[in-house]
């Protein structure tokens, strides 16, 4: 009986030295703290309990020795707590409002991107407009709509991904499928772009690669003639060069135009005097262009008797690999950040 008592009287002491030793370094202890000794189910209200196991003498002695500890948990809990709210008060005034904000990292556009945005832009001032469409093509829109039936060896040049298991399906290789779609499904006048991913099987290369991007122009109206087109490229090459650029056209072969040419630029890097981008003949290729072909529009449907037009295609890495003096053509389909973060602002 007696061990018992000893017990019940030397639990609310061991309760004294804990808060009296217990270690509350921040408001996450503080609050554990209140629970425990102040809490609605705190530990001290089994002991309040107990009283009625202690013999009567010795009632009082209990009941203060409780009511200690409970004013020692409650003298502690209120010295820290005003330590504590103090400490988040001073936090509170240490906020410096005139301090600058933590910089938000902003990305840049792709170099693709920035010259495609700007060939359209130029374009659209001449009321072009734009037209995206399939990448997968049907052998029809890629070459035997633009004269290029199946045994012709223009096929040739453009090394083609097929689909083992149907030749009829291709990657098209240039985005003039997307102006056969556009002159089967719409009357002229017609004045669109087609900007868009082109797939070729060349060996990747500094110069070369299986995918890149084109943007190729048509116009087709009544009276269009070789002259505005050789205007149109000439407006093209200032607005995207600069203002003292000149262009020279070079006869050439595409099965879909008659004629043909290919236009060259004067080098805007060392104004014509010769460079390692122009490899010192003063100019640079930028695209290729040429009359359409009148087959191309009966095949689609336009009458040629009564319509003429002219067509243009370019190489989009091609262009930003001049403009910007980009050496390696790998570089605008690596993604590589140190590449890329170098057109902020561009
Ligand atoms: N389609 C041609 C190519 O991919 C480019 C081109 C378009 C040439 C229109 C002339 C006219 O090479």
């Amino acid at each position: 009986m007696e061990s018992t008592i000893q017990d019940i009287f030397n639990k609310p002491k061991t309760l004294l030295e804990e808060i009296a030793s217990v270690e509350i370094n921040d408001a996450g202890s503080l609050e554990q703290f209140r629970i425990r000794f102040l809490g609605t189910k705190n530990i001290l209200k089994p002991l309040f309990g107990e009283i009625r196991n202690v013999p009567n003498e010795r009632k009082k002695e209990y009941g203060q020795l409780l009511n200690e500890v409970k004013q020692a948990a409650e003298a502690k809990f209120n010295d820290l707590q005003s330590t504590f709210q103090q400490k988040e008060g001073e936090k509170a005034d240490d906020i410096d409002v005139t301090a600058p904000g933590i910089p938000m990292p902003l990305g840049a556009r792709h170099p693709i991107n920035l010259v495609r945005n700007k060939i359209i832009e130029i374009f659209n001032k001449l009321g072009f407009t734009v037209t995206y469409d399939r990448e997968i093509e049907d052998d029809w829109h890629n070459f035997t709509a633009l004269n290029m039936p199946e045994d012709h060896t223009a096929r040739d040049m453009q090394d083609t991904f097929f689909i083992q298991t149907n030749p009829d399906v291709v990657l098209r290789t240039h985005t003039s499928s997307v102006q056969v779609r556009v002159m089967e499904s719409q009357e002229p006048p017609i004045r669109i772009l087609s900007p868009g991913r082109v797939y070729r099987n060349e060996t990747i290369s500094a110069r070369a690669h299986c995918f890149f991007h084109q943007v190729e122009g048509l116009y087709i109206d009544k009276d269009v003639s070789f002259g505005d087109l050789k205007q149109t490229l000439f407006f093209f090459a200032q607005e995207m060069f600069g203002p003292d650029t000149q262009i020279k056209l070079r006869p050439s072969y595409f099965p879909f135009t008659e004629p043909s040419a290919e236009v060259d630029v004067s080098c805007f890097i060392c104004n014509s005097k010769g460079c390692n981008v122009c490899k010192y003949t003063g100019w640079v290729e930028i695209l290729g262009c040429g009359m359409v072909d009148p087959a191309v529009l009966e095949n689609c449907g336009i009458d040629s008797n009564v319509y003429s037009g002219y067509a243009f295609g370019m190489g989009v890495e091609r262009i930003a690999m001049l403009k910007y003096q980009i050496n390696d053509i790998r570089l605008l389909s690596e993604n590589d950040i140190r590449f890329l973060s170098q057109f902020k602002g561009a």
